[in-house]
């Protein structure tokens, strides 16, 4: 089939690939010359493990290509898909501006009984907008659809070719069989729907995620409060398989491009509509509440003094394989930190390049030992791997002071308790 993919962010160029690979033949487009011209040499503006591969192998063999231009690349198309971002607008609502440009912008090309797919994550009732601007500039017939996607960062390829269901959002017969042919070498439960539900899926799923580990977080500070090992009590209630141990991690608040902006976007449309959505709500602010307890914990742990305390960060992403910083925690706890005094130096293998546009007055070091130099407290914010099995005895000798903050718990209380650290987790 001739693809189209407009917008070449996560979501568009994680398409674009791997319908490439399957023989397709997939053009993208990307407004932005800067990024155009670094994905036309093959490089991937962002790091996402083993995408940039199958770009250059598909761009190499002439099955996918970038554009800019609508014309060149919706002309001839089967199948279009509209990947563009749905940012939070101040008021919370979500910013549909993007998808209605690109609505606009596809329409004078839309060829003959095209199926035109939302896969950017739209409030229900957002695909009748954009069949009526389509339907302003172009004769032809065309069908909208929407097939949500549910990647994760990190690990998108094999979430985009093995993900538990392929949600299929279709309001007619023809485009469901377009999209189940399209979607037939992708494994993965099929569940076809009305195109509005299919919307609804997404918001639901992320929002019931980002709840799950509200609860998590949630059973951590009652865990800690009591002196309970939290990672023993959620082991015990994720086993459940109604339950499930999934997403039941408690850490230092979730961030990224999605649970923060679709938690919020599901709290506004439900208002809109006539429902206070009391559970997100309160989702949303025991995650704030999360970064701000883990901030008090670690002033806590050097004793109520921050002014001139030398802090080692380890990771900054929001999470590991990932070079994304967006609603990273990382960035509120170093941010009050630094207001409050403290000489912060950070590791992180790839957000380091990210991390200093927006943090100026951090040190950032070659690796996870170079932090901790003369520190006084170490900090995990994200679970890198290579995070995991440092010589905690190398590093206790090169810190001022032996304190752990673990953020992610990673790291053996009892083991590094012996080692002489003075260590705190999330409810352990
Ligand atoms: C999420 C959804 O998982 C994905 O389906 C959707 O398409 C996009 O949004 P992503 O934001 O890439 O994906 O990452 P995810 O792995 O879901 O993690 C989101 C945040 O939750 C991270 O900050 C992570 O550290 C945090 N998290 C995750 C926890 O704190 N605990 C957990 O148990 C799991």
């Amino acid at each position: 089939m001739k693809l189209t993919v407009i917008g070449a962010g996560y979501v568009g160029l994680v398409t674009a690939a791997v319908f490439s690979d399957f023989g397709h033949a997939v053009s993208a487009i990307q407004i932005n010359p800067l990024k155009l011209s670094l994905l036309r040499r093959g490089e991937v503006p962002f790091f996402e493990p083993g995408l940039s591969e199958v770009i250059t192998r598909n761009m190499k063999d002439g099955r996918l290509t970038f554009t800019d231009s609508y014309k060149e690349g919706v002309n001839g198309a089967e199948v279009v898909f509209i990947c563009v971002g749905t940012p939070s607008s101040d008021d919370g609502s979500v910013d549909l501006s993007y998808v209605y440009k690109a609505s606009e912008m596809l329409a004078p090309f839309l060829g003959k009984e095209a199926v035109v797919v939302v896969k950017s994550t739209v409030p229900p009732g957002t695909a009748q907008k954009v069949a009526e601007i389509i339907g302003q500039k172009t004769k032809e017939k065309f069908y909208i659809a929407s097939c949500p996607e549910f990647l994760r960062e990190g690990s998108a390829l094999s979430d985009s070719l093995c993900p538990d269901r392929i949600i299929i959002g279709v309001d007619c017969d023809k485009a469901k069989e377009v999209l189940l042919e399209l979607h037939k070498h992708v494994n993965g439960e099929r569940i076809v729907t009305d195109v509005a539900s299919a919307q609804m899926i997404k918001y639901a799923s992320n929002a019931f995620l980002a709840m799950k580990i509200s609860f998590a977080n949630s059973i951590a500070r009652v865990s800690d409060l009591v002196g309970l090992d939290v990672e023993a009590v959620l082991k015990g209630v994720g086993t459940d398989s109604r339950i499930g141990k999934k997403f039941l991690l408690p850490g230092v608040g979730y961030g990224g491009s999605c649970f923060p902006k679709d938690v919020k976007g599901l709290m506004r449309f439900s208002s809109d509509k006539g429902f206070r959505f009391g559970l997100l709500e309160e989702t949303e602010s025991l995650n704030k509440d999360q970064t701000a307890w883990s901030i008090r914990a670690i002033t806590s742990l050097l004793g109520g003094k921050i002014r001139g305390k030398r802090v080692a960060v380890l990771g900054l992403a929001f999470k590991p394989n990932t070079d994304d910083l967006r609603e990273a925690p990382s960035l509120p706890i170093i941010s009050y930190l630094l207001d409050k005094g403290a000489v912060v130096s950070c590791y992180d293998p790839v957000a380091m390049d990210h991390a200093g546009k927006l943090l100026k007055k951090v040190r950032f070091g070659k690796d996870a030992y170079d932090v901790c130099k003369d520190a006084d407290i170490l900090v995990l914010v994200t679970e890198w791997n290579e995070f995991k099995e440092l010589t905690m005895k190398r590093i206790k000798k090169l810190m001022k002071q032996p304190l752990i903050f673990d953020g992610r718990n990673v790291y053996d209380k009892n083991h590094l308790t012996e080692l002489g650290f003075t260590y705190k987790g999330i409810g352990k």
